[in-house]
Protein backbone atom coordinates (compact mmCIF):
# COMPACT_ATOMS: atom_id res chain seq x y z
CA UNK A 1 0.00 0.00 0.00
CA UNK A 2 1.32 3.32 -0.58
CA UNK A 3 1.25 6.09 1.27
CA UNK A 4 0.48 10.00 1.18
CA UNK A 5 4.28 10.98 0.39
CA UNK A 6 3.71 14.38 2.13
CA UNK A 7 2.50 12.95 5.49
CA UNK A 8 6.26 11.20 5.14
CA UNK A 9 8.50 13.97 4.52
CA UNK A 10 9.23 17.14 6.50
CA UNK A 11 7.48 18.69 3.85
CA UNK A 12 4.39 19.24 5.17
CA UNK A 13 5.56 20.32 8.81
CA UNK A 14 7.87 22.97 7.09
CA UNK A 15 4.69 24.24 5.61
CA UNK A 16 2.89 24.05 8.50
CA UNK A 17 5.60 25.98 10.45
CA UNK A 18 5.50 28.83 7.62
CA UNK A 19 1.96 29.11 7.32
CA UNK A 20 1.82 30.05 11.20
CA UNK A 21 4.48 32.78 10.48
CA UNK A 22 2.39 34.17 7.64
CA UNK A 23 -0.92 33.51 10.09
CA UNK A 24 0.75 34.98 12.70
CA UNK A 25 2.34 38.00 11.09
CA UNK A 26 -1.09 38.75 9.28
CA UNK A 27 -3.10 38.72 12.90
CA UNK A 28 -0.43 41.09 14.09
CA UNK A 29 -0.87 43.31 11.28
CA UNK A 30 -4.77 43.25 11.33
CA UNK A 31 -4.68 43.92 14.97
CA UNK A 32 -2.24 47.03 14.73
CA UNK A 33 -4.50 48.40 12.10
CA UNK A 34 -7.53 48.07 13.66
CA UNK A 35 -6.20 49.05 16.97
CA UNK A 36 -4.64 52.37 15.41
CA UNK A 37 -8.14 52.60 13.74
CA UNK A 38 -10.02 52.70 17.41
CA UNK A 39 -7.35 55.67 19.27
CA UNK A 40 -9.33 58.92 19.78
CA UNK A 41 -9.21 61.25 23.03
CA UNK A 42 -11.60 60.30 25.69
CA UNK A 43 -13.02 56.90 23.96
CA UNK A 44 -15.94 55.30 25.69
CA UNK A 45 -15.83 52.02 27.00
CA UNK A 46 -16.54 49.86 24.81
CA UNK A 47 -13.80 51.55 21.99
CA UNK A 48 -11.40 51.55 25.26
CA UNK A 49 -11.77 47.62 25.85
CA UNK A 50 -11.19 47.11 22.24
CA UNK A 51 -8.29 49.11 22.00
CA UNK A 52 -7.05 46.66 25.04
CA UNK A 53 -8.43 43.71 23.28
CA UNK A 54 -6.44 44.37 19.50
CA UNK A 55 -3.54 44.86 21.67
CA UNK A 56 -3.46 41.62 23.58
CA UNK A 57 -3.95 40.00 20.38
CA UNK A 58 -1.34 41.76 19.00
CA UNK A 59 0.97 40.89 22.20
CA UNK A 60 -0.21 36.95 21.25
CA UNK A 61 0.33 37.02 17.87
CA UNK A 62 3.56 38.74 17.67
CA UNK A 63 4.85 35.86 20.41
CA UNK A 64 3.76 33.91 17.65
CA UNK A 65 6.05 35.11 15.04
CA UNK A 66 8.77 35.16 16.98
CA UNK A 67 8.23 31.26 18.27
CA UNK A 68 7.41 29.74 14.81
CA UNK A 69 10.42 32.14 13.21
CA UNK A 70 12.93 30.97 15.46
CA UNK A 71 11.52 27.18 15.44
CA UNK A 72 12.03 28.16 10.74
CA UNK A 73 16.05 28.56 11.82
CA UNK A 74 16.32 26.13 13.93
CA UNK A 75 14.60 23.20 12.56
CA UNK A 76 12.13 23.87 9.72
CA UNK A 77 14.25 26.31 7.32
CA UNK A 78 17.36 26.53 4.96
CA UNK A 79 19.59 25.72 8.30
CA UNK A 80 20.55 28.04 10.86
CA UNK A 81 23.62 29.55 9.06
CA UNK A 82 22.20 30.38 6.27
CA UNK A 83 20.65 33.22 8.32
CA UNK A 84 23.17 33.60 10.99
CA UNK A 85 25.62 34.69 8.40
CA UNK A 86 23.71 37.44 6.33
CA UNK A 87 23.01 40.93 7.93
CA UNK A 88 19.69 41.06 6.58
CA UNK A 89 18.39 38.26 9.01
CA UNK A 90 19.95 40.42 12.01
CA UNK A 91 18.69 43.46 10.53
CA UNK A 92 14.79 42.02 10.37
CA UNK A 93 15.60 40.63 14.09
CA UNK A 94 16.47 43.77 15.18
CA UNK A 95 13.39 45.50 13.33
CA UNK A 96 11.20 43.23 15.16
CA UNK A 97 12.69 44.09 18.35
CA UNK A 98 12.77 47.86 17.45
CA UNK A 99 8.78 47.28 16.87
CA UNK A 100 8.28 45.08 19.95
CA UNK A 101 9.76 47.85 22.26
CA UNK A 102 7.88 50.67 20.67
CA UNK A 103 4.83 48.22 21.47
CA UNK A 104 5.62 48.55 25.26
CA UNK A 105 4.14 52.26 25.53
CA UNK A 106 0.65 51.48 24.24
CA UNK A 107 0.61 48.13 26.14
CA UNK A 108 2.11 49.88 29.72
CA UNK A 109 -0.90 52.79 29.47
CA UNK A 110 -3.91 50.10 28.50
CA UNK A 111 -2.96 47.74 31.92
CA UNK A 112 -2.91 51.58 33.36
CA UNK A 113 -6.28 51.35 31.85
CA UNK A 114 -7.39 48.22 33.67
CA UNK A 115 -7.45 50.18 36.91
CA UNK A 116 -10.79 52.98 36.16
CA UNK A 117 -12.18 50.56 33.33
CA UNK A 118 -12.71 47.49 35.87
CA UNK A 119 -14.39 50.38 38.40
CA UNK A 120 -16.47 51.32 35.71
CA UNK A 121 -14.92 54.54 34.83
CA UNK A 122 -13.66 55.38 31.78
CA UNK A 123 -9.50 56.35 31.34
CA UNK A 124 -8.22 59.41 30.55
CA UNK A 125 -7.29 60.34 26.98
CA UNK A 126 -6.11 63.22 26.21
CA UNK A 127 -5.66 64.79 22.66
CA UNK A 128 -2.41 64.38 23.30
CA UNK A 129 -2.15 60.82 24.50
CA UNK A 130 -3.99 59.97 21.85
CA UNK A 131 -1.93 61.57 19.50
CA UNK A 132 1.32 59.75 20.89
CA UNK A 133 -0.25 56.09 20.74
CA UNK A 134 -1.58 56.66 16.90
CA UNK A 135 2.14 57.78 15.93
CA UNK A 136 3.63 54.66 17.82
CA UNK A 137 1.32 52.42 15.82
CA UNK A 138 1.75 54.23 12.80
CA UNK A 139 5.39 53.60 13.39
CA UNK A 140 4.52 50.32 14.10
CA UNK A 141 2.61 49.65 11.05
CA UNK A 142 5.23 50.99 8.96
CA UNK A 143 7.76 48.32 10.62
CA UNK A 144 5.68 45.07 10.28
CA UNK A 145 5.08 46.28 5.88
CA UNK A 146 8.93 46.46 5.52
CA UNK A 147 9.75 43.37 7.53
CA UNK A 148 8.30 41.06 4.62
CA UNK A 149 10.44 42.71 2.47
CA UNK A 150 13.79 41.67 4.65
CA UNK A 151 12.18 38.23 4.70
CA UNK A 152 11.80 38.10 1.20
CA UNK A 153 15.28 39.08 0.22
CA UNK A 154 16.77 36.76 3.13
CA UNK A 155 15.38 33.88 2.57
CA UNK A 156 16.31 34.26 -1.06
CA UNK A 157 20.33 34.74 0.48
CA UNK A 158 20.70 38.19 -0.91
CA UNK A 159 22.72 39.64 1.64
CA UNK A 160 24.96 36.56 2.25
CA UNK A 161 28.52 36.67 2.26
CA UNK A 162 29.93 35.00 -0.89
CA UNK A 163 31.65 32.11 -0.91
CA UNK A 164 34.94 31.24 -2.07
C1 LIG B 1 12.67 37.52 15.31
C2 LIG B 1 11.64 37.24 14.60
C3 LIG B 1 11.67 36.45 13.30
C4 LIG B 1 12.44 35.38 12.94
C5 LIG B 1 13.51 34.69 13.75
C6 LIG B 1 12.06 35.02 11.59
C7 LIG B 1 12.58 33.97 10.85
C8 LIG B 1 12.21 33.63 9.58
C9 LIG B 1 12.74 32.52 8.81
C10 LIG B 1 13.82 31.56 9.29
C11 LIG B 1 12.13 32.50 7.61
C12 LIG B 1 12.34 31.45 6.51
C13 LIG B 1 13.09 32.00 5.30
C14 LIG B 1 13.20 30.90 4.28
O1 LIG B 1 12.22 30.54 3.63
O2 LIG B 1 14.31 30.39 4.14
C15 LIG B 1 11.19 33.60 7.59
C16 LIG B 1 10.39 33.92 6.53
C17 LIG B 1 9.53 34.95 6.50
N1 LIG B 1 9.25 35.83 7.53
FE1 LIG B 1 10.12 35.80 9.38
N2 LIG B 1 11.05 35.86 11.18
C18 LIG B 1 10.81 36.76 12.19
C19 LIG B 1 9.91 37.79 12.18
C20 LIG B 1 9.10 38.10 11.11
C21 LIG B 1 8.18 39.16 11.09
C22 LIG B 1 7.92 40.13 12.25
C23 LIG B 1 7.58 39.15 9.87
C24 LIG B 1 6.55 40.05 9.32
C25 LIG B 1 6.34 41.27 9.69
C26 LIG B 1 8.13 38.06 9.11
C27 LIG B 1 7.76 37.72 7.84
C28 LIG B 1 8.31 36.70 7.10
C29 LIG B 1 7.94 36.39 5.74
C30 LIG B 1 6.92 37.12 4.88
C31 LIG B 1 8.72 35.30 5.35
C32 LIG B 1 8.72 34.58 3.99
C33 LIG B 1 9.82 35.11 3.10
C34 LIG B 1 9.80 34.39 1.75
O3 LIG B 1 9.77 33.16 1.72
O4 LIG B 1 9.83 35.08 0.75
N3 LIG B 1 9.06 37.43 9.91
N4 LIG B 1 11.25 34.27 8.81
Amino acid sequence: MTSLPLLDSPVLSRALVAYGHYLSFMVCFAALVLERRLIRPQPDRRDAIWMVITDIVYGIAALGVLGTGILRVLYFGQGSAFYTENPLFWWKVGAYLTVGTLSLYPTITYILWAIPLRKGELPQVSESLATRLKWILNVEILGFALIPLLAALMARGVGRPLLG
